[in-house]
């Protein structure tokens, strides 16, 4: 750290700070000008799941810094294997080179991951493998003789990432529609969000009614679709909306049938996320319980499978396209125009890969999937009076997400319950009416008593 650094921090408060950013940060996913009355919160560090300004004050993290922290900031053990891959090698091309951090976290991947995954195809942030996975899926089918299968569909509201070929299977106006121009259309299938079902009828019974929809599209069109790509059980950019995983087990087998990819998107729901190490390991109508195996029985295997966010415990930007043996083999040939010809310069960063082999260590040691049920048991019956709210809808829960709706006048309710949610000393960020909690895993009982009393509280006074 450099000297002049380190007087540059001790010098700075929550005003200087803030000043500062406001002059020469441009804030992601932001109207800059609406921080003329809403203030930007600084953050001088963190600690478990809490993060602290320069005064002290503090913010539980119920959000997992956009879904990516699963241990905890400034996790002891991901801090160590940092410290320790820094002293070895900080980073290497990856075209033409290889490591020990890559190559390991590839094969241990292929070991935990549903069947037949066998290659790992190394990407930065989530955005990025959904580019590498529908480019990887129509190279595929021009390979193998097909170019015409060049469209890819993706479920209502789905959210893929924001680069342009990820906005070309998004659903989100908001995102999408300034760049509408730029952006490839692709086709929308019905989502089995379960919040969209007719009065009376169980989620079940939806899901498979919007396969028959997925059917009749696939009927109609395969022949020119290269992939189905989905967010399996929770579409998160949706506002959390949940569905039965009997839709992905049909997915499944129509995609095989029509022969179409299936691309697993578990960017959000991957790592623990669901309950299971991969969202897809649900994907029947009888989940399966812990311990869970590899798989999972009754579970599926895409033909993709993405992997970001939580991959690094939420430390380094990384990302993953894992594939199957099949799909790597039709790019093995002797012309060069047959290969996959991406490449990010970061691509397989050894600091990032030590991260991710750090976060596996720790599912492993400390048993985390099982730990995880027993916290979501005790968080559901200690969530009871928000279930309950009057005012609250479709109290629901999968795995370590939490979400529900809340009946308001405002119709700025999402800032209006941020604002308030600090001062309540909460991370909360909701979507529309929507309030979600997907907390770092090593929440405590007393933590999550303290999140759910001060959502009450916070919510009283919006509704
Ligand atoms: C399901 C899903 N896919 C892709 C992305 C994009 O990831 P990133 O923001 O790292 O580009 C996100 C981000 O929220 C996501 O939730």
């Amino acid at each position: 750290m450099s000297a002049s650094y380190v007087i540059m921090e001790r010098m700075t408060s929550n005003h200087d700070l803030l000043a500062r950013s406001l002059s020469a940060v441009w804030h992601p996913c932001t109207q800059m000008k609406r921080h003329e009355t809403l203030p930007l919160v600084p953050i001088a560090r963190g600690e478990g799941v809490w993060l602290y300004d320069f005064d002290g004050k503090r913010y539980l993290d119920s959000v997992s810094s956009w879904w990516v922290n699963l241990f905890g900031h400034c996790n002891p053990r991901i801090n160590a294997a940092l410290a320790d891959q820094l002293g070895k090698l900080e980073h290497v091309m990856l075209a033409g080179f290889t490591h020990e951090p890559v190559v390991q976290l590839s094969e241990r991947l292929r070991e935990l991951a549903p069947d037949g995954l066998g290659h790992c195809f190394y990407g930065s942030d989530g955005a990025s493998a959904t580019e590498i996975a529908l480019k990887m899926s129509a190279h595929y089918w021009r390979n193998s003789g097909q170019p015409e299968k060049t469209q890819f569909i993706s479920l209502q509201n789905s959210y893929h990432g924001e680069t342009l070929g990820a906005l070309s299977v998004t659903d989100v106006a908001l995102f999408r529609d300034a760049y509408g121009a730029l952006i490839k259309q692709n086709a929308t299938v019905p989502s089995p969000d379960w919040r969209e079902a007719e009065a009376g009828e169980i989620a079940e019974t939806f899901a498979l009614r919007c396969a028959d929809a997925l059917e009749a599209h696939l009927q109609q069109y395969h022949n020119q679709i290269a992939a189905f790509i989905v967010e399996p059980l929770i579409q998160g950019a949706a506002g959390m909306a949940m569905y039965h995983p009997i839709y992905l087990q049909r997915a499944r087998e129509l995609c095989s049938q029509y022969g179409v990819h299936l691309i697993a998107d578990e960017i959000a729901v991957g790592m623990g996320r669901t309950g299971t190490l991969f969202a897809c390991e649900q994907a029947t109508s009888n989940p399966p319980q812990p311990p869970f195996c590899k798989g999972g029985p009754g579970g599926i295997s895409p033909d993709f499978l993405l992997l970001s966010k939580g991959i690094t415990g939420g430390y380094l930007p990384l990302s993953i396209v894992m594939t199957t043996d099949a799909i790597y083999q039709a790019f093995y040939a002797d012309e060069t125009a047959r290969g996959f010809l991406h490449s990010h310069s970061y691509t397989g960063n050894p600091l990032a890969c030590r991260a991710a082999l750090a976060t596996l260590d720790i599912f492993e040691q400390d048993n985390v999937l099982n730990t995880n049920r027993d916290k979501a048991a005790f968080f559901n019956r200690i969530a009871q009076p928000l279930r309950e709210h009057p005012k609250v809808r479709n109290f629901r829960n999968t795995g370590m997400v939490w979400a529900f709706e809340v009946e308001t006048p405002h119709t700025d309710f999402a800032q209006r319950c941020f604002s308030l949610g600090l001062r309540h000393e909460l991370l909360l960020r909701p979507m529309g009416n929507t309030v979600y909690f997907m907390p770092p895993y090593i929440i405590t009982e007393e933590e999550m008593q303290m999140l759910v009393s001060r959502t009450l509280a916070t919510i009283d006074i919006l509704i």
